[in-house]
């Protein structure tokens, strides 16, 4: 069972503190909720654990399974079992979503152990279907031309077809149609098992009435300021965070921005 641990990390980007001490367990078989206002550091720890180069760690750590992440290059961080749905998936133009989810699985699966074609085909047709995407999908070029939801959707396509030990999963329901959460929800869920573990941020519970989360954390700030069962992600549904920052005598962030 795979478990992502996060220590006191501390996060800047261009000179500037944005994650403040984040503490943070995913086990396999865990679904975890990050929830919390704009421009609170979400994003920044999906990225900093998948190595992105312009967020720089300052302090604490992050492993898997007790390997040093921060040591590794980012395609090593995929092929040890972690997997980032981007908030904004990047377009590749020149390259079929085909090609990559094949070359991904390969790089996953290491020289000499590499998926055969006919095996790829056969994976790649039944994920499709069971995500009732368009086949066409497989031979455009990745994400290039997908709609908000089409490249919400191809995401959880790349989670079903590398399966990862432990994914995160930034705003995956945002831009869906009611029946395409429905759909991303199904194939989330289609994933959950004890090899499994997620880590979803989401601003909204709806994501959450399809798929149970084992735990919901407010990040406020760059830090987790509250964790809890879903009942907490109905609270914040229901009432804001307001009732947060006063419990913790939270000041208004200065600087908001827009999802
Ligand atoms: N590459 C970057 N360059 C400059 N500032 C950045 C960069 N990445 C993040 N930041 C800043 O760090 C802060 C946290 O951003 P982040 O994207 O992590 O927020 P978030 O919690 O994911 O917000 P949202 O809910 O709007 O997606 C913001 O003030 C943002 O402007
Ligand atoms: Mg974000």
């Amino acid at each position: 069972m795979a478990v992502l641990t996060i220590k006191d990390l501390h996060v800047s980007v261009e000179g500037k503190e944005i994650l403040k001490g984040v503490n943070l367990e995913v086990k396999g078989g865990e679904i975890h909720a990050i929830m919390g206002p704009n421009g609170t550091g979400k994003s920044t720890l999906s990225s900093a654990i998948m190595g992105h180069p312009k967020y720089e760690v300052t302090r604490g750590s992050i492993t898997l399974d007790g390997q040093n992440v921060l040591e590794m290059e980012v395609d090593e961080r995929a092929r040890a079992g972690l997997f980032l749905a981007m908030q904004y998936p990047s377009e590749i133009s020149g390259v079929t979503n085909a090609d990559f989810l094949r070359a991904a699985i390969n790089a996953r699966l290491g020289e000499g152990n590499e998926i055969s074609l006919m095996k790829f085909i056969r994976k790649l047709d039944e994920k499709m279907e069971f995500l009732e995407m368009n086949p066409d999908m497989a031979h455009r070029y990745l994400n290039e031309g997908f709609s908000g939801g089409e490249k919400k959707r191809n995401e959880i396509l790349q989670l079903m077809m590398l399966e990862p030990k432990i994914a995160i999963l930034d705003e995956i329901d945002s831009g869906l149609d009611i029946d395409a959460l429905k759909i991303v929800s199904k194939g989330i869920n289609e994933m959950r098992s004890s090899e499994f573990g997620c880590l979803i941020i989401t601003h909204y519970q709806r994501l959450l009435n399809y798929i149970t989360p084992d735990y919901v954390h407010v990040m406020m700030q760059g830090r987790i300021v509250k964790s809890g069962g879903p009942e907490l992600a109905q609270r914040l549904e229901a009432e804001g965070y307001d009732w947060i920052k006063k419990e913790l005598g939270i000041e208004d962030e200065t600087v908001e921005q827009e999802a």
